[in-house]
């Protein structure tokens, strides 16, 4: 099946001359929850933007369900809500006109059903005749996600959807990321917390300095990942490894003072026997300790790596 979105060699200089996405490359899959993770400037919402023709690109070629963005502007706009990470104004609007002119600005008939199925769902409608103004911080991001939904896009964009939300809206989007995409529809959504791709995504993509430096299965990722390492402190230095002990896979470091067991956090621990394994062997030990490489650590590594 073609791609959803697919990206080839874009980039993107801004009139400063600041070049802030370097010949990336992307695919995303109809259907998927794709998350794009990077530290704040490296470029998520330059390359969002540019998928919403928000930005123009500089070179490169981006086609959303097969319209090329440039050529095909209108149809492949039509297929896009946009979550944006800032707050735009329209101080004196009400909610109501705001969320439902969403679908006018598409060239789609009005829907008052549905308009009202979406302000239910985001605990909108008892403010539907509030001007945006009288908004909170988190309400008016609640419009932003109403707005995005009111012309039903085949693709969802979020942009730092969570950052500075308060824990109810949190949970609210992400039950409504999980609606959506049981309808079929693609996301994509960016952040810088770890956390949440963790939980949501299908796929997990890195981006950093513009250019896109690793994409992988979030399962896939943190099984290869996301693994403990238990240290096990020697109370006299071994010079190698018994015999007995071979099939654990350990390290020997600090000069024979610590024994090393990587382990898959996800599989039952292999921990007490291999305890008392070395016990048996007569190998005494003095502290234990035991700590995680969450997606955390690997992001902020590769991230190191890079720059
Ligand atoms: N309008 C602009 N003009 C010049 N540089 C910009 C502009 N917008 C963003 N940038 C720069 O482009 C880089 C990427 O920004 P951005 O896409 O907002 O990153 P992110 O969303 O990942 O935090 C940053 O270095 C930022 O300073
Ligand atoms: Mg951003």
């Amino acid at each position: 099946m073609a791609p959803i979105i697919s990206v080839k060699s874009l980039d993107k200089f801004y009139d400063s001359g600041f070049q802030a996405l370097k010949n990336l490359s992307l695919e995303i899959e109809e259907g998927e929850v794709f998350a794009l993770l990077g530290p704040n400037g490296a470029g998520k919402t330059t390359l969002i933007s540019t998928l919403c023709s928000l930005a123009k690109p500089t070179s490169g070629e981006i086609r959303i369900g097969g319209f090329d963005i440039q050529d095909d502007y209108r149809e492949a706009r039509r297929l896009v809500g946009l979550v944006p990470q800032e707050i735009p104004t329209a101080p004196f609007e009400k909610v109501y006109d705001t969320v439902s002119l969403s679908r006018g600005l598409f060239g789609l008939p009005k829907n008052p059903d549905l308009i009202e199925t979406i302000l239910r769902e985001l605990s909108l409608w008892d403010k539907k005749d509030n001007a945006m103004m009288a908004l909170s911080g988190g309400m008016k991001r609640r419009v932003l996600v109403a707005k995005a939904l009111a012309h039903e896009p085949r693709v969802l964009f979020l942009d730092e959807p969570t950052a500075g939300v308060d824990v109810e809206l949190r949970r609210d989007m992400w039950r409504i990321v999980g609606s959506l995409r049981d309808r079929g529809v693609t996301i994509i959504l960016t952040t810088h917390y770890i956390g949440e791709a963790e939980e949501m995504a299908d796929r997990v993509g890195v981006i950093n300095n513009g250019q896109i430096i690793l994409v992988e299965e979030k399962k896939a990722l943190m099984a290869k990942l996301g693994r403990k390492k238990l240290v096990v402190e020697l109370s006299e230095p071994l010079e190698a490894l018994p015999d007995a002990l071979k099939h654990y896979d350990l390290l020997l470091a600090d000069e024979g003072q610590q024994i090393i067991y990587y382990y898959d956090q996800a599989k039952d621990s292999d921990i007490p026997n291999l305890l008392r394994d070395v016990s048996a062997a007569g190998i005494q030990f003095r502290d234990l300790n035991t700590s995680q490489s969450s997606l955390e650590d690997i992001f902020v590594d590769l991230v190191k790596a890079e720059a």
